[in-house]
């Protein structure tokens, strides 16, 4: 990262002076404006969500008909909120708590408090796996982990999470990595950096891809993804898409509104709801074309769990040409994007204790980290010393993500669409004057008002 141009130390998500950080982040002239957001925001939205949450959930939700409702779920309700989100940040140029008071009143505030409090414990959890990436990418560069025989690589990870010191020492390098560059400000110069890291990310997954196709046994796996059996639709199917599609949007977590805050008055928003929507998307898509395929030619289990991913790519490496340096070049770019999806969700936090109680940057960004980290390892030791603790029939760790993803983000979703469809849709409306789509405009707000609720409330009664 030693050609990272050297940022000064204000903060990309700071919530104030937004304005004037705008122009710095996109004021790239060939570019226009509105490619910086797309790229910081794709930069938040892609990440662990898609290679390593998307391929196990589909695997634990049988295949095809999960992607269809994940597909589903992203373009109709995904696309209005992330718009939804976009127009808080436009119109007040603020994050999310104060930009909810300034348009709704303190009560309203209470919603912003409560998205905030999602992305602390969103990242609670994050750095667990997170700590996963960095581990692996050692274990690569040591040559220790590459090999064709499941069983020994489904043994070798499930000693790793097992042990509370290997697993609380990667997460804490993981997270020690987020914080400094949050305390550093150097986000932009992570955010430009992204311009030529995200696309390599998408190279080397279709590289992998082509290796993980041609494996015998591969294509059931490519047909049990892209084919839909819609009769083992549940419940709870639904509500893990419906969550899913938020989490890997970066959604209900006041991520996007800050992101949205820098946006210039003449940005397109629903055109660039639309960029990061397809962008995210295309990443979950390409890690399931990468993974499952593996799991069936390898004969691992496609429900195994949250470690698939951590499983089946060694053994794809193992069988590649040069299979030793793709892997060093996958895990260093998947933990750069985990680590700019961490970053999005570590700034909002300290931002809300800057701004809302006047604390000092560096102070704030310390509090975060030792919070997190004491927040965090319960999660991590839930793998291991702690995995008989059960809070309603689940693992810490599998409640932390629950609750959040399937519970607090759909909530703070919910209310961001009520907020703009009908508390001030008069004002909201105006973010879409000039778009040539004007069509869009009466679509939006029957999607925030009648879609999103019925949606959300439907899956949880189903579900709960
Ligand atoms: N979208 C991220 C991912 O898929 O890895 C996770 C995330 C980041 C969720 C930021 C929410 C958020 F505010």
């Amino acid at each position: 990262m030693s050609h990272l141009p050297d940022t000064p130390a204000a903060p990309l998500v700071a919530s104030t002076g937004a304005t004037s950080d705008a122009l710095a982040i996109t004021g790239r002239a060939t570019w226009g404006s509105r490619l910086g957001f797309i790229l910081a925001a794709a930069g938040s939205a892609v990440g662990l969500g898609a290679v390593w949450k998307f391929p196990y959930v589909v695997g634990q939700h049988g295949g095809g008909a999960f992607l269809a409702v994940y597909l589903g779920c992203v373009l109709t309700l995904g696309v209005a909120l992330l718009l939804a989100e976009m127009t808080l940040g436009r119109l007040t140029g603020k994050s999310i708590t104060t930009a909810l008071r300034e348009l709704g009143g303190r009560r309203w505030a209470w919603v912003g408090r409560i998205a905030t409090f999602n992305a602390f414990a969103i990242l609670s959890f994050y750095v667990v796996v997170g700590g996963w990436t960095v581990a692996y990418l050692m274990r690569v560069m040591t040559g220790t982990v590459l090999a064709s025989d499941a069983e020994r690589l489904v043994s070798e990870f499930s000693a790793f999470i097992a042990d509370p010191v290997a697993s609380l020492a990667s997460m804490g390098a993981f997270l020690g990595l987020t914080a400094v560059i949050v305390a550093a400000g150097v986000q932009k110069g992570i955010e430009r950096a992204g311009k030529w890291l995200m696309p390599a990310l998408f190279l080397l997954m279709l590289l992998v891809i082509a290796r993980a196709v041609t494996l015998p046994g591969a294509m059931a796996g490519i047909a049990w993804f892209l084919t839909p059996d819609f009769s083992v639709i549940s419940g709870a199917t639904l509500l893990e898409a419906l969550g899913l599609a938020f989490f890997s949007l970066s959604l209900g977590a006041g991520m996007i509104v800050v992101y949205g805050s820098y946006l210039p008055k003449d940005a397109r928003l629903a055109s660039s709801a639309v960029w990061v929507a397809t962008l995210a998307t295309l990443a979950c898509c390409l890690a399931g074309l990468m993974i499952l395929p593996a799991v069936f030619a390898f004969g691992v289990a496609p429900n195994a769990g949250p470690g698939l991913t951590f499983i089946t790519m060694p053994a794809i490496f193992a069988q590649m040409p040069f299979g030793h340096l793709v892997a060093i070049a996958f895990f260093l770019l998947l933990l750069f994007a985990a680590l700019t999806s961490a970053v999005s969700l570590f700034e909002p936090v300290t931002a809300f204790l800057i701004d809302e109680y006047q604390w000092r940057r560096g102070p704030a960004v310390v509090a975060v980290l030792v919070a997190t980290f004491v927040f965090g390892a319960p999660a991590a030791l839930s793998f291991g010393v702690w995995s008989d603790v059960r809070i309603f029939d689940r693992t810490i760790f599998d409640l932390m993500d629950y609750t959040t993803v399937n519970l607090l983000t759909p909530a703070g979703g919910l209310c961001v669409a009520w907020f703009i469809g009908a508390r001030i849709w008069p004002t909201a409306r105006t973010v879409l004057d000039g778009t040539r789509a004007q069509w869009f405009v009466p679509v939006w707000r029957v999607l925030l008002l009648v879609l999103t609720p019925i949606a959300i409330f439907g899956v949880w009664y189903q579900s709960l």
